[in-house]
């Protein structure tokens, strides 16, 4: 594994009953990648976030984050994480401020240094003035923006979003999108950023499109589409027509079965 790969998977498989959520996924993301999970409804993306947080294993497959085995070193893996759910998972009831700090004083950062992150990382994203507000009182975009600061708080080298943006205007989606393409330049960050809205990964260094829980393409998107016969196509075009392939390879495979 080269020096710089925040994560890698190989061959992971996950069943759920007749169900394969995910199909001998590999894959693997360098620093200040910005990486595209681009699937339909029931693809498998959230499925892949869950074992790339440790929530519970696959049945096969090996999944590192830094160098770290997830099944062998969850707490060293963990550590390198940052995450966006896809379901909110801020307390409403809290302030801004309280979310944050629970979560500093979890990865073990002192009172101070929580508060000089907390201020930095507000300042960053412009939002200091909501700091001692309940988050209920939040906007939804504003709710989503506490949520990536939160993830960040413990300086990961990998952060994870899983359809962050459900819910926002398109407004809000782009300035959330372009606010994550800049931190992982900055940041030297690699981002997983699973979604399956065509726009917010045009500009992703690679796209790994996965459909029924098989990853069909994993190229930049200047690649997939020089690709026959997705050539002069538009992203959402290519994407569409990998997944009606997919669907046509189910059906031959179920008639040769
Ligand atoms: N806990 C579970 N029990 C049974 N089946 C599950 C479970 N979780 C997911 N699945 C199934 O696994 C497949 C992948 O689901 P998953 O939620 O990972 O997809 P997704 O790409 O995140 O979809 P969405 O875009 O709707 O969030 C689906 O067929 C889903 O029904
Ligand atoms: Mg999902």
């Amino acid at each position: 594994m080269q020096s710089d790969t925040a994560l890698e998977l190989t061959a992971v498989s996950k069943t759920y009953g007749t169900v394969k959520a995910l199909d001998q996924v590999s894959l693997a993301i360098q620093s200040s990648q910005f990486v595209g999970l681009l699937g339909q409804n029931g693809a498998g993306k959230t499925t892949l976030f869950q074992l790339l947080t440790g929530l519970f294993n696959g049945d096969s497959g090996q999944i590192w984050v830094c160098g770290h085995d997830i099944r062998h070193h969850p707490i060293a893996a963990l550590s390198s994480i940052g995450v966006v759910f896809q379901q909110p998972t801020l307390d409403l009831d809290l302030t801004v401020q309280g979310n944050l700090k629970f979560h500093c004083l979890l990865h073990g950062l002192s009172r101070s240094e929580a508060e000089q992150r907390i201020s930095s990382e507000l300042e960053r994203f412009e939002m200091q003035a909501v700091r001692y507000l309940p988050v209920r009182s939040l906007s939804g975009g504003n709710q989503r923006k506490v949520e990536l600061i939160r993830s960040l708080l413990h300086r990961p080298r990998l952060l994870l979003m899983d359809e962050a943006t459900v819910g926002l205007d398109p407004e809000s989606r782009k300035a959330l999108v372009n606010h994550v393409i800049a931190l992982c330049k900055e940041r030297d960050l690699a981002v997983l950023w699973s979604t399956h809205i065509v726009e917010e990964i045009q500009q992703a260094d690679r796209v790994v499109v996965l459909d029924r829980g098989k990853v069909l393409a994993d190229s930049s998107p200047g690649e997939l589409l020089a690709k026959e016969p997705l050539c002069g196509s538009s992203l959402s075009d290519a994407f569409l027509h990998l997944i009606n392939l997919n669907k046509t390879v189910g059906v031959v495979h179920e008639r040769a079965c």
